[in-house]
């Protein structure tokens, strides 16, 4: 259950744990509300025949001191399993991704683009976070405890419970049927969002560019397309949120009028007591508003699925291992047979051999776009070659990690400003 955990929610073995924590948490929290509704049915009982026995009194008062040292105790409880643990989670899977990122081989980094992962690691990390705190362990909890109750209420009479609890299964069905729909519609307002983002990062770093090619307003038009289409996709996403959840609220909003109405028939007929009425009427109150909580809470976990598959995305890409023993002789490079393409397939390199002997100057001459930078990433192995070896001192490049390799190399970039 932890590994699947772990899986779904992008989580760590410790989050993974701290999350069922959390739910059992909520559930105790949800269940210690209901104590107060307890000792109101016993209280209410007494006044309905003849008033409260004075030797009651102090059971009554030790009952309200009970129940608030309970809410008190199952809050607290509460929010260190879910708070707490959720902000140490989020640091760590924000350590984790960064280090992931840290062994990925460059070639990732052609495919996705820095807005993209810069938004994974903070924005997505962000909203995993308001989840984890409250989505999920409040929408277990409510589950768990409305099972508990309902338990409870059809031992007490199968009849009301049955009036109060139809609309449960309803109003989750039609947030659960609509999954697809908001799933669909979140990768939708997810593009857009990434598109725009792009889009300014690239203006910005672009800037001077655009200004010296009087291109700045021509740009500025295709952005502003681009903000415009996440309002758009943005009021939609909400809207397609809105129309489920507010139709099971209202469902759910049913439940009391027909335990109001059953509850009638059944006073009417003899066959119910007006104290269970009373109960039933106060446990549904109490009951629906958690629930009416949870099917946002439902339909804000069925959209974290987006967040998690990003960032699953980057966790399961394999990373460049090797050993930590450096073993070279000498530091000669030798490139053997090497082919090697980008992402784009096309052959930057074919079958290209040489030696650069250590002590000596070697010089790679040849026209723009050649390959000549290629050659020098591909030594120091910020990518892996498609055919062939490249050896430095005779140790493969390919079997060393790539922070230890990077300890034989000093690299000074065409592209460095001194
Ligand atoms: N990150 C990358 N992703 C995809 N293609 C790339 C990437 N970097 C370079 N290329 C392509 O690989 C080929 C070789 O590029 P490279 O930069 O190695 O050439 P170069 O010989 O260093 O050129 P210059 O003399 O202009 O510096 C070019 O066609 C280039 O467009
Ligand atoms: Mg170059």
């Amino acid at each position: 259950m932890i590994k699947k955990l772990q899986k779904k929610y992008a989580l760590s073995e410790q989050g993974a744990k701290d999350l069922i924590k959390g739910c059992l948490a909520c559930v105790l929290q949800n269940l210690s509300f209901m104590f107060p509704v307890g000792l109101l049915y016993y209280l209410v009982s007494d006044l309905m025949n003849g008033g409260v026995p004075g030797g009651r009194i102090p059971f009554y008062v030790a009952g309200c001191v009970v129940c608030i040292g309970l809410i008190l105790l199952t809050t607290f409880f509460q929010y260190n399993a879910t708070y707490f643990a959720t902000y140490k989670e989020s640091g760590i899977r924000r350590i984790t991704l960064a280090e992931h990122l840290r062994k990925i081989p460059l070639s990732f980094f052609g495919k996705k683009d820095l807005a993209d992962l810069t938004s994974t690691i903070m924005a997505d990390c962000t909203f995993l976070e308001q989840s984890f705190s409250h989505f999920i362990p409040e929408l277990a909890g409510s589950i768990i405890s409305t099972v508990l109750i309902s338990i409870g209420l059809l031992f007490t009479d199968w009849r009301m419970a049955l009036a109060a609890l139809w609309v449960l299964p309803v109003a989750f069905a039609i947030v659960g049927f609509s999954a697809k729909i908001q799933e669909n519609l979140n990768q939708k307002a997810m593009d857009v969002k990434m598109a725009c983002a792009d889009g300014i990062q690239e203006c910005i770093e672009t800037v001077r560019d655009l200004k010296a090619n009087n291109a700045e307003q021509a740009y500025l038009k295709g952005l502003e397309k681009k903000i415009r289409a996440v309002e758009h996709r943005s009021i939609l996403n909400e809207f397609g949120l809105a129309v489920f959840v507010v139709s099971a609220s209202l469902v759910l909003k049913l439940g009391i009028a027909t335990v109001a109405l059953a509850g009638a028939v059944l006073l009417m007929q003899g066959s119910l007591s007006v104290l269970t009425f009373f109960m039933f009427l106060l446990v549904v109150s109490r009951l629906y508003d958690p629930l009416q909580g949870a099917l946002q809470n439902l339909a804000a976990v069925i959209s974290t699925r987006t967040n998690i598959a990003r960032m699953n995305e980057i966790l399961d890409h394999s990373i460049q291992q090797g050993s930590d023993r450096l073993s070279n002789q000498g530091y000669d490079i030798v490139f053997d047979h090497v082919g090697f393409a980008y992402n784009t397939g096309e052959t930057v390199l074919k079958d290209v051999s040489f030696t650069a002997k250590q002590g000596e100057v070697t010089a790679l001459v040849g026209p723009s776009g050649g390959g000549k930078t290629t050659v020098s990433r591909l030594a120091a192995r910020f990518w892996d070659i498609n055919r062939g070896k490249i050896t430095v001192g005779g140790m493969d490049v390919s079997r060393i990690d790539p922070e230890t390799l990077l300890s034989l190399y000093s690299i000074v970039f065409q592209d460095v400003t001194l």
